[in-house]
């Protein structure tokens, strides 16, 4: 049984095959498809708020042939204290996977432990693989030659995060870049540098330590092929806003600092944006701002990761 909760669930000779996936669903998008999940239905069990990824999965799950269900946490008994073991367990005899949005990563390794059916990370405080491999499919698509491998494309190029640089998305691109051999450079305040965690995730995995952290965002940046970022207050960090607004300041992506990257970098960001906090508006408008193909991706390719996890065990 396969699971995908971290970038590192699929090995890195999976991934030119699973990237081509996502390519050639792209292209061939409204044609006639093969029903891939027909007759199945996937669990969306959400505890926080989204758009793209719940929209992405939901129209993704039905152009495949099945059936999404979305679970909002706190309409099923899991919100009122139903042991993730047993709901594991009871929504396993129903549906053919399990797509969860929440806050303790440990929650969701607890259920790939007794669900018999693949379950899929759509971010949680520590990691937000879908969005990863999204954004490396969305880069590549830009530099790859047409028809080319797109994971090759990847290899060697330089990705500087900016802002909140111990959270979900540092941490993924930490171990993303660690798997897609790109170098990246993190740079945020002193008390937010990358979180012990994640540095013990690359330990056990046997990965080197090799992202480099300043507390200088133009040294960041320098020879960038991407610029990148995130919201400074995250979803359940809401109390903490006014505090990590000062703090984050200096690491605003302004037309400046995108100017002082690569000629021709690109900016990316996962969205949801707040223009005037992490990023300038003209930074987001900027033609070399790829952020519409990045949200537009995350269907894709997580159609191809649906596709390459789902067992034919249940009709
Ligand atoms: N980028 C992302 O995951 O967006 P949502 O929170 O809208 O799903
Ligand atoms: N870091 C953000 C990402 C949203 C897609 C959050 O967790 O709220």
């Amino acid at each position: 049984m396969k699971h995908f909760i971290k970038e590192t669930d699929f090995a890195a000779n999976e991934l030119p095959g699973l990237f081509a996936t996502a390519r050639r669903l792209k292209q061939s998008r409204g044609q006639p498809a093969a029903p891939v999940l027909g007759g199945q239905t996937w669990a969306m069990i959400f505890a926080k708020s989204s758009t793209r990824t719940r929209v992405s999965f939901e129209v993704g799950i039905h152009e495949l042939g099945g059936n999404p269900l979305f679970l909002n946490k706190n309409d099923i008994q899991f919100g009122r204290g139903e042991t993730i073991q047993d709901t594991a367990k009871v929504l396993s005899r129903f549906v053919h996977g399990l797509i969860v949005r929440t806050y303790d990563h440990e929650d969701v390794v607890e259920l790939t432990k007794h669900a018999t059916v693949p379950v899929i990370n759509a971010l949680t405080d520590f990691l937000h693989p879908c969005q990863i491999y999204t954004d490396a499919f969305t880069a590549a698509e830009r530099w790859a030659a047409p028809g080319g491998d797109l994971v090759a494309a990847l290899k060697g190029r330089k990705i500087a995060y900016l802002g909140d640089t111990a959270f979900n998305m540092a941490n993924s691109w930490i171990l993303g870049a660690s798997l897609f051999g790109m170098k990246l450079s993190l740079a945020g305040p002193a008390g937010y540098a990358p979180s012990k965690e994640i540095q013990a995730q690359l330990k056990a995995e046997g990965r080197a330590l090799d992202y480099h952290f300043t507390n200088d965002p133009y040294e960041a940046v320098k020879d960038a092929d991407i610029i990148y970022t995130d919201v400074w207050t995250s979803m359940g960090q809401e109390e903490e806003e006014a505090q990590r607004v000062a703090d984050m300041k200096p690491y605003a992506v302004t037309a400046k600092l995108f100017a002082a990257a690569k000629r021709d970098a690109l900016f990316m960001h996962c969205l949801p944006a707040h223009a005037g906090e992490e990023v300038e508006q003209a930074v987001l408008d900027n033609p070399r701002s790829i952020i519409f193909d990045q949200a537009e991706n995350r269907l894709h390719m997580q159609k191809a990761i649906l596709a390459a996890l789902t067992v034919k065990t249940r009709t």
